[in-house]
């Protein structure tokens, strides 16, 4: 099935009230286990590349294995660009295939943040392409920064609100006390700023740094309007994991088949016990 975009699986995933998971991809053997669960669940998805995919694998090799796992497959299937960094950027991913874009302002001024995503968004609808934006500061669990300091880059619901209508994004990713990576303790989400964002925006809500926050909280947040729910560390544990194990059980064995294979298929089941908790199997 040819790529679908992101305003298409959110605006049915709107109306079915369940997340689609969007899963960070960086080799053939991840992607391979992100649509294998896909299929399986008969699920939307949506693979996306981060900063590190692209430079690691290269955005001609990112395309083409998505582009090879994609057609072979029938449930929709988006080709995003995680965290953009610039407008350069977010049109070679465009040029190259890509259905939905990122663009990361979050850390410039709220008027330069508009103005950098709406010229994104602006080029990214002329292709037929979708795109996210950022409000909020979403941060990783390593950042050392206090609780009051973390409050302070939460998304603000009035800026939510002029930042969607200014730029006409078709999904934002707020900052409501989640962060990339490894939690320390547990995650505690902000409910009630969801709940006031939501009313006052129509776009669908991007929940990024998933990863560790406990299943009830993950449906509070979808049942809150969360609509596209962000997985890379959980992936990441999962097939380090499965590599080491297999290194340690076996370590004469020297074929890459042998250790990455089962590496996939231990990826392959969490992202499906993800897709059981988003809400999204049986949607495809
Ligand atoms: O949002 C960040 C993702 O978890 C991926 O980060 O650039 O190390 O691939 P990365
Ligand atoms: P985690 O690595 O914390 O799951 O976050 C993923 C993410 O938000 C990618 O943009
Ligand atoms: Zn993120």
């Amino acid at each position: 099935m040819p790529f679908v975009t992101l305003k298409e699986v959110l605006t049915a995933a709107e109306e079915g009230q369940y997340a689609v998971g969007a899963f960070n991809a960086n080799n053939m053997e991840i992607v391979q286990a992100i649509i294998e669960a896909a299929e399986e669940e008969r699920a939307p998805v949506i693979l996306q590349a981060s900063q590190g995919a692209l430079k690691y694998a290269g955005i001609g090799y990112i395309t083409a294995i998505v582009q090879a796992a994609a057609a072979s497959s029938t449930v929709p299937v988006v080709l995003h660009l995680d965290h953009g960094t610039s407008f350069e950027q977010t049109m070679q991913c465009l040029k190259h295939g890509f259905t939905s874009v990122m663009f990361d302002g979050s850390h410039y001024s709220l008027a330069e943040n508009i103005a950098l995503t709406r010229k994104v968004a602006e080029v990214a609808h002329a292709m037929g392409a979708s795109i996210e934006g950022e409000l909020g500061r979403i941060g990783g669990t390593e950042d050392d920064i206090s609780v009051a300091e973390r409050d302070a880059f939460f998304t603000d619901p009035a800026e939510a609100q002029q930042f969607v209508a200014e730029t006409k994004v078709d999904a934002l990713a707020i900052a409501i006390g989640t962060a990339h990576g490894p939690y320390k303790g547990e995650p505690v989400l902000d409910f009630a700023r969801l709940t006031d964002i939501n009313d006052r925006v129509a776009a669908p809500l991007v929940l990024h740094g998933a990863s560790g926050v406990p299943d009830d909280s993950i449906r509070k947040a979808v049942a809150g309007g969360i609509r596209k729910i962000n997985i890379d560390t959980e992936l990441r544990q999962a097939f380090t994991r499965a590599v080491r194990q297999i290194v340690q059980e076996k370590p004469a064995e020297i074929d890459p088949r042998k250790i990455l294979g089962p590496a996939k298929e231990a990826m392959k089941e969490v992202v499906k016990a993800k897709m059981r908790l988003f809400g999204c199997c049986g949607k495809a």
